[in-house]
């Protein structure tokens, strides 16, 4: 029987056929054959095929090949610069259109038009290609501020947008839910609901202050902080509001996988032995594994982020992938957003995790576990200290944080009175005078000025 497996094999096969004969070879034009009857094996039965590239692997349907022979890592590399990162065969295929395509992956492709034009302009609707999202290849890295961000747009939390973001919560999770317990999934709904409640969440730093309502809120609250935090991280690398978008969608969905593991091990809190740790390390797997299945709703970026967030920028981390290649950037994104807020949760019920100390720790993986330039502007978004930390400041006095300035340890103050004008310090312009010492713990040293939270 055909397999997409062996049919994968001889299309890899047929790239290397073709950088050595030319396009009226015989052996090239027997290897184009073999792939366009195998191929055509397959869309007898299936009428469409979609090949998608999925970490170092490729995927299909529910699937992904992680054992194809070692031919695969350059093939992936090959397709992916040529801005491939999905294809979709179409039944009848023909050996003509199989042809065209590789001829222009091996020589035509640096001819300035993108593979698609190509296609179509060929006549060949038997194939299609997409990147995953075209814009992330490129993303603007340098500081594009003005493209569709600033720091202004970022609200503080207010007593309004806390309440906003508990309501976008219930929200979120009834279709989130939907998904995850494999109900009616079937049709646009479910993601336009997700993306305008995202959309409406675009900008606010979620509350690490409020840990008592957090702790009463459960662990769902977990994965749509990371979904803000992405939101925002992605918006000042300076991504456009879709991609923004669906970033905050994969954020949202990246612990997917979890629901498959079992919770006497999720919730364990004694050292997990080494089959558990097995156990918890497959939720990137089986999440990705999932959601391929939900391709068309949600498109192919929370796929790869629920396959890739624990991947590490020097390339470890699991799951374990034969060939180190760097993980997606949106991963990259995700998995910055997903420590810092697994961090501050351990603030609520272990030991205490000031803001001061998830800096240093998330600081000494700069360039480790976490991508430099991301973890930089991560922390010049949210400063060492997030807005609504309650610190103490160098002159004995209380204050809350209110937003970012350039320096990230000296923000914009407010100092905690009961009265109704309220001193608002920018640190940034004291020169020194004045800085923070250290944060209190809102459940224990700054209990009793949670109230001056707004
Ligand atoms: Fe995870
Ligand atoms: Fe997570």
């Amino acid at each position: 029987m055909i397999t997409v497996e062996s049919f994968l094999i001889q299309l890899v096969s047929s790239f290397q056929v073709a950088r050595i004969y030319t396009g009226d070879h015989p052996q090239f034009t027997k290897a184009i054959d073999k792939v366009t009857s195998d191929l055509d094996g397959i869309l007898k039965e299936k009428e469409t095929l979609t090949i998608a590239i999925v970490g170092d692997e490729f995927a299909s349907d529910d699937q992904i090949f992680f054992d194809l022979s070692k031919k695969i890592k350059d093939a992936i590399n090959f397709l992916k610069s040529n801005n491939v990162e999905k294809i979709t065969f179409k039944y009848p295929v023909s050996s003509d259109d199989i042809k065209s395509f590789v001829i222009y992956l091996l020589n035509d492709s640096d001819q300035g038009i993108s593979v698609s034009d190509y296609l179509q302009a060929q006549g060949i609707l038997s194939i299609s290609v997409e990147r995953i999202n075209a814009s992330y290849k490129n993303p603007a890295r340098k500081d594009s501020s003005g493209i569709s961000f600033n720091q202004s747009q970022i609200s503080s939390p207010t007593k309004g947008s806390f309440r906003f973001y508990q309501q976008a919560y219930q929200t979120v999770f009834q279709p989130l839910q939907d998904i995850i317990s494999g109900k009616a999934v079937d049709d646009k709904k479910v993601k336009s609901i997700l993306i305008s409640e995202l959309d409406a969440l675009r900008g606010i730093i979620p509350d690490f202050s409020r840990l008592a309502d957090r702790a009463a809120q459960g662990p769902e609250i977990h994965v749509l902080n990371v979904s803000v935090l992405s939101m925002l991280l992605a918006s000042k690398l300076g991504f456009a509001k879709s991609d923004v978008l669906d970033i905050g969608l994969a954020g949202l969905l990246h612990d997917v996988g979890k629901m498959y593991i079992s919770k006497r091990i999720l919730h364990k809190n004694t050292k997990l032995n080494k089959d558990e740790f097995l156990e918890i390390k497959s939720h990137t797997v089986l999440g990705a594994q999932m959601l391929l299945n939900y391709v068309d709703v949600l498109g192919f970026v929370p796929v790869v982020a629920a396959f890739e967030h624990h991947r590490r920028f020097d390339g470890n981390g699991y799951p374990r992938l034969r060939y180190a290649r760097p993980a997606h950037q949106v991963s990259l994104i995700v998995s910055i957003c997903d420590v810092y807020d697994a961090l501050n949760e351990r603030r609520s019920y272990k030991q205490d995790y000031p803001p001061e100390l998830i800096y240093e720790l998330m600081n000494k993986e700069r360039g480790k576990g976490f991508d430099p330039v991301l973890l930089d502007k991560f922390f010049k978004i949210m400063g060492v200290w997030p807005p609504s930390t309650i610190v103490s400041l160098s002159d004995l006095r209380v204050a809350i944080v209110k937003e970012a300035t350039d320096n990230i340890l000296l923000p914009v103050v407010e100092i905690v009175s009961e009265s109704e004008t309220k001193e608002r310090i920018d640190l940034s312009l004291l020169k020194g005078k004045l800085s923070i010492k250290g944060s209190l713990n809102p459940l224990s040293s700054g209990k009793d000025y949670v109230k001056f939270l707004k």
